[in-house]
């Protein structure tokens, strides 16, 4: 029950997030944008790496891992909003200049979304097997957009 309690709040906490940051992005400069997407990726990193590194064999299941896949998740919504207008040229960008003119980033997005809500599914069921396939799927959409949209 307090494992429910926690991601749920968790949850409300990544919505409302998301509501300040498309807030935010509206009056922001695009200085401020790019920081805070190249922020929000670190968020990504730092919710996704632990699970990861279970996966590898490098680490212990962090006990909070389904409320951590469901931040990637609401991290995943929150970012396109980070590469708004403005951003495409900045010296500080590491986003390939196609990236703002594409479907397929956009759509690299949903699919994080909803390898990130997969895998929170299968972190709730415990099952090592389905976490690490999870992992798995979400480190593909990862690489697959870095690959295709990322600067060397
Ligand atoms: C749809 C595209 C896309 C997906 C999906 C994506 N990334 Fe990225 N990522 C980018 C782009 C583009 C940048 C460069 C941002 C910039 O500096 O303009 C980036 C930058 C980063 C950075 C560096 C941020 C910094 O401090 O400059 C990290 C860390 C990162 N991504 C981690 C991840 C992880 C982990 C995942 C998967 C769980 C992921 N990304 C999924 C496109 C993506």
């Amino acid at each position: 029950m307090r494992f429910i309690k926690k991601a749920a709040v968790a949850a409300v906490f990544a919505v409302t997030m998301a509501g300040v940051a498309s807030q935010a992005v509206a009056q922001q400069k695009p200085d401020e944008a790019l920081k805070m997407r190249q922020g929000l990726f670190q968020a990504v990193k730092m919710n996704f790496g632990p699970i990861g590194a279970f996966a590898q064999g490098k680490g212990a299941l962090p006990a909070d891992a389904a409320a951590k896949a469901e931040n990637v998740a609401a991290l995943a919504r929150i970012l396109p909003a980070s590469f708004a207008k403005g951003t495409e040229s900045l010296p500080g960008s590491n986003t390939k200049p196609e990236a703002f003119t594409s479907a397929d980033f956009a759509k690299g997005f949903d699919a994080l979304e909803a390898a990130a809500t997969q895998l929170a599914a299968a972190a709730k069921s415990g099952d090592e097997g389905a976490i690490k396939a999870g992992v798995g799927a979400v480190g593909k959409t990862c690489k697959g957009c870095h690959d295709n949209f990322r600067k060397e």
